[in-house]
């Protein structure tokens, strides 16, 4: 599946199963705008504890305020109507556009090697939902975001201002460019894959800043990158595993 993590154990049977779900879920395409039935961010608890539990905690996921921004924001509010019943699942969902919001525990995951304290500063490419947003804004002081595509970023926008993440600033723009007006950042995710590292970027991390990123092919299987820019500037790369994420897409 999408922006999935792959155990090596499980590995070949679910990339067989991962691209037969890839086709229905990028079938299923379009979601419904998210005025379409009103959330609730007090429902679903239940189901985000057990996720919290089963799907992150007992798979090595540790840092107590990654689980807590897990199991505070409301997954559910950042689906599409028709997938709220689904958006705890253990898998990726299709929030529209042909695009997914990434399996929870891949979330967390990534969230944790990004070791953020409420002083730093974090920049996202990929929108998305703005579910990672706001599991960031938990774990940051502030948080940039840059989404390619204007009518997941307006939507994405809507809920995290309704879910009172509205200090979530967000641009619609290609994400290769980075923010150079709010660079350097102390963490950089990347939740869409680019075939090679983005230079850019590189350049807007801080000394000492660390960026994720699923680098490899499009729809193939990528390796999850975590990359750390020493006080000196030196860049060291360290490889969290495999990983299946939609493409980084580049503007006209
Ligand atoms: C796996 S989805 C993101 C999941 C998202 N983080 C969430 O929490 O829902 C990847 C997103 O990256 C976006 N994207 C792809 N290429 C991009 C680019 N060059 N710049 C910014 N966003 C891009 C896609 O449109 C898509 O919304």
């Amino acid at each position: 599946m999408l922006c999935r993590a792959l155990p090596k154990a499980a590995r070949a049977t679910a990339l067989a199963l991962m691209l037969a779900w890839a086709a229905g879920a990028l079938a299923a395409g379009q979601g419904p705008p998210p005025r379409e039935a009103a959330c609730h961010g007090g429902q679903y608890r239940e189901e985000r504890a057990l996720m919290v539990r089963r799907q992150i905690s007992q798979r090595g996921v540790k840092a107590p305020r990654v689980l807590a921004a897990m199991g505070k924001v409301p997954r559910h509010c950042f689906v599409p109507a028709r997938q709220r019943e689904s958006a705890y699942a253990d898998h990726p969902l299709p929030i529209g556009q042909g695009q997914t919001i990434s399996q929870p525990y891949v979330v967390a995951l990534m969230s944790e090697a990004l070791k953020l304290t409420p002083q730093d500063k974090v920049l996202e490419i990929g929108t998305g939902s703005g579910y990672q947003a706001a599991v960031l804004a938990e774990l940051a002081g502030e948080v940039y975001s840059i989404e390619i595509v204007e009518e997941l970023g307006k939507r994405a926008a809507q809920a995290l201002a309704g879910l009172g993440y509205g200090r979530v600033r967000l641009k619609i723009g290609d994400g290769y460019q980075g923010w150079p007006q709010a660079a350097p950042f102390d963490a950089i995710i990347l939740t869409a894959a680019p075939p090679k590292i983005p230079q850019a970027l590189v350049e807007q991390l801080a000394p000492g800043g660390r960026m994720i990123l699923p680098l490899g092919p499009r729809f193939g299987v990528q390796e999850l990158l975590l990359i750390t820019k020493g006080r000196q500037g030196v860049i060291s790369r360290q490889s969290l595993g495999q990983v299946r994420f939609v493409p980084m897409m580049k503007s006209d």
